[in-house]
């Protein structure tokens, strides 16, 4: 999607945006005020961003193994750490939202489709003591991602390595429910809503699905506005940068659009 196309869906979220006073839904008013809208700090996540420096540094070159839907920049096979550090993590404040989701909700099953450098699986670990599934297609950046794991002392993080389109059927297939789930990777449409439909057959009501990069391009707008009428979800929340994914009973069926 060019810039232009970017700034216009930027500005539009904007314009739409609520904040905390303009929710009336006291379930989502809830999540705002006692999670969304938490600042933490924490010595762990210090280290976590310490270690994100040192991976915007690295100069090493790998060999990219790219089973997603491609950079918007160029698609060399050979990469520098640095450069996968600057284009590919997610940033702290998001990061950190998922470490308080996972702090204050406690799921049990944890699951992230693309690990890359391990940055936000790391903070996802930090908050619990359950184990956090991590699934990457790329085997060099999936070393990485174990050094990442080793330097911060994460012992809770089992990476599975291979296509999501294997891995992910294999996985369901040996959990009973999932409870978190974040999709961030290979941004098509029609894999977003595979692995989507692939999910939910174990999500119970308390789960949560969280989308990362729905204003991509076009075919991510496409499948969040999918995902939003599916009749199975409740609540959703448009980030602009990510939207979560709400099964709770009992709700009015309502999308969300929330300054963050
Ligand atoms: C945006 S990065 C993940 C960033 C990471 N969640 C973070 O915030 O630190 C997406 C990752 O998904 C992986 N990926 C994309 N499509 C895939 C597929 N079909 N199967 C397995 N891995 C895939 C890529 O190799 C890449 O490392």
């Amino acid at each position: 999607m060019n810039i232009f196309k970017q700034a216009y869906y930027y500005l539009k979220y904007r314009l739409r945006a609520n904040t905390l006073h303009g929710t009336h839904s006291p379930y989502v008013y809830q999540f705002l005020e006692q999670i969304l809208y938490q600042n933490v700090s924490s010595e762990n996540l210090t280290k976590i961003e310490l270690r994100r420096a040192d991976l915007l540094k690295d100069q090493r070159q790998i060999e990219i193994t790219d089973l997603g839907a491609g950079s918007r920049q160029n698609n060399n096979r050979i990469k520098s750490i640095q450069r996968i550090a600057k284009s590919a993590l997610k940033q702290p404040k998001f990061a950190a939202l998922y470490y308080n989701i996972i702090k204050s909700t406690k799921p049990a099953h944890i699951i992230e489709l693309g690990t890359s450098l391990g940055i936000t699986s790391s903070y996802m670990a930090m908050a619990t003591s359950q184990k956090i599934y991590t699934l990457e297609g790329c085997p060099n950046t999936l070393n990485i991602a174990k050094e990442t794991f080793e330097i911060l002392q994460i012992n809770n993080v089992e990476t599975v390595s291979g296509n999501f389109d294997d891995t992910l059927p294999a996985l369901l297939e040996k959990l009973n429910q999932v409870d978190f789930i974040y999709f961030d990777g290979n941004h098509t449409k029609s894999a977003t809503l595979h692995y989507f439909n692939l999910a939910i057959t174990k999500a119970n009501e308390n789960s949560l699905f969280i989308f990362d990069d729905i204003y991509w391009s076009e075919e991510m707008i496409e499948a969040w506005e999918i995902i939003k009428a599916d009749p199975r979800v409740s609540i959703t929340i448009d980030l602009y940068f990510i939207g979560l994914v709400f099964f709770k009973k009992g709700q009015a069926k309502e999308n969300f659009t929330i300054l963050f």
